[in-house]
């Protein structure tokens, strides 16, 4: 059997004077089996030589948006580098992550090779902060921080303890071995999901009235897409069944694209015996006009009436017929939540129902944030806090992760 190819970590080094335990963390990815491509600040360069970490890691230091003009790497090639490492590598890890490289994250800045490369990373960050107590804890810093935490960026440390300054408090970069500990966390977890094939179906449906007119709803798809980008991320073959949205499909997903509820259910069941779990996240129509008109309709009558019937519902014929394979879905409710999910989750014979209050602002259809209960048999409820929709997919596919395992 060929080796399997090593996992791929940037580590970016920012410039402070916790950099030199970056030639330790370092050593300790490598020894981890890690392939380690350092790329440095011009800051960092002043607190640790690139020949250092170069001896480490075998890999040339990138220092540099361009290489040194009249040198032979000094082409288009070199010009496009940051798109290359971006692609090729499954995680980025900063350590130290300064204040002012926060802050360029969390502004999409991009003047260096470390700041333009993280804008086209598409993989989990990882940030190890590392600066004085007083700037740790000021308001535009925490203001980053939390930000950063919101769109799904995770940190290690910081630790608090004497620092570098003269002061004590929270500003220390965590332990070299914390933080490979944390990286291998996240890279682990990425194949969990290798052999499972999921089905999911993300967005609204529309239901015509009339050749131009149609029954829809408020789902943008955001969180069907982002559980289909973190289920592939994570190792799965991925089918998704979307109705209409503005979102581009993630890389390396099959898109089956539908505009009706029974559009979606003909997709759904024709690739349903190849499907390990099904996860219907789409906001399917309940009703559909009974008889859509052929021609638009006038509008020369003072009321409308429209018969509506009902569709078949999805979730519930998956669950009917459901055999080894594990069955999720969403329950978007304005009140009663968690009696209307646990209602759902026995009616339509679920694993898992993901409980979504919609009714709330800032949260459920739509917007790039979402909180959510997870309902189990048997098991309590489990709160899911507000956070990025990536987070939040990531939190339903780790209780996914662990169901299939129990399964086995
Ligand atoms: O797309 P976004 O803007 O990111 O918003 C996300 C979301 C709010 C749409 C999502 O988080 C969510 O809650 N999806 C479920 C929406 C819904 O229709 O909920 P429901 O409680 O009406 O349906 C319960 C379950 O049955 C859902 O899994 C639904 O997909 C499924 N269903 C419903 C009707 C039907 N005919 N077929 C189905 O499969």
């Amino acid at each position: 059997m060929p080796k399997a190819a090593a996992p791929r970590v940037i580590l970016g080094i920012g410039g402070g004077i916790a950099a030199y335990k970056s030639a330790e963390l370092a050593r300790l990815l490598v020894q981890q089996g890690y392939e380690v491509q350092p790329v440095m600040t011009r800051a960092a360069t002043e607190f640790l030589t690139p020949l250092t970490l170069s001896s480490l890691t075998h890999k040339r230091v990138i220092t540099s948006l361009f290489a040194p003009a009249g040198q032979p790497e000094a082409t288009l090639a070199s010009a496009i580098e940051h798109i290359g490492v971006a692609l090729e590598n499954d995680l980025l890890l900063v350590a130290p992550a300064t204040a002012d490289l926060l802050a360029q994250f969390a502004q999409g800045l991009a003047g260096d090779f470390l700041t333009t490369m993280h804008l086209a990373f598409p993989g989990p960050v990882l940030l190890a902060p590392a600066m004085n107590t007083n700037m740790w804890n000021h308001p535009a810093t925490q203001a980053n921080v939390a930000l950063l935490r919101a769109r799904g960026y995770h940190f290690v440390g910081p630790a608090a303890g004497e620092l570098a300054c003269g002061m004590e408090g929270p500003g220390r970069l965590a332990e070299p071995a914390a933080i490979a500990a944390a990286a291998s966390a996240l890279l682990d977890k990425k194949h969990d999901l290798a052999g499972e094939t999921i089905l999911l179906t993300a967005g609204p449906t529309q239901e015509p009235i009339d050749p131009v007119r149609v029954i829809t709803n408020r789902s943008s798809g955001k969180m069907g897409y982002a559980l289909a980008q973190r289920a592939q991320a994570r190792g799965a073959r991925v089918i998704l069944v979307s109705g209409p949205v503005a979102l581009s499909p993630p890389a390396n997903v099959e898109l089956l694209r539908v505009e009706t509820a029974a559009q979606m259910y003909d997709a759904v069941m024709s690739r349903l015996a190849e499907v390990s779990v099904f996860i219907g996240v789409a906001a399917v129509a309940d009703y559909r006009p009974a008889r859509p008109a052929a021609e638009k309709l006038k509008k020369s009558v003072s009321a409308l009436a429209i018969e509506l019937e009902p569709t078949t519902d999805i979730l519930a014929a998956v669950g009917r017929d459901k055999g080894h394979r594990l069955v999720v879905g969403f329950a978007a409710e304005t009140g009663n939540l968690l009696g209307e999910a646990e209602r759902k989750r026995e009616a339509k014979n679920c694993d898992l129902v993901v409980a979504n209050l919609v009714g709330a602002p800032g949260a459920g259809f739509e917007g790039d944030e979402n909180e959510v209960v997870l309902i189990r048999r048997g098991q309590q409820p489990e709160p899911v806090a507000r956070a990025a929709k990536t987070v939040i997919a990531d939190r339903i596919l780790d209780a996914v992760a662990d169901l299939r395992a129990r399964q086995a």
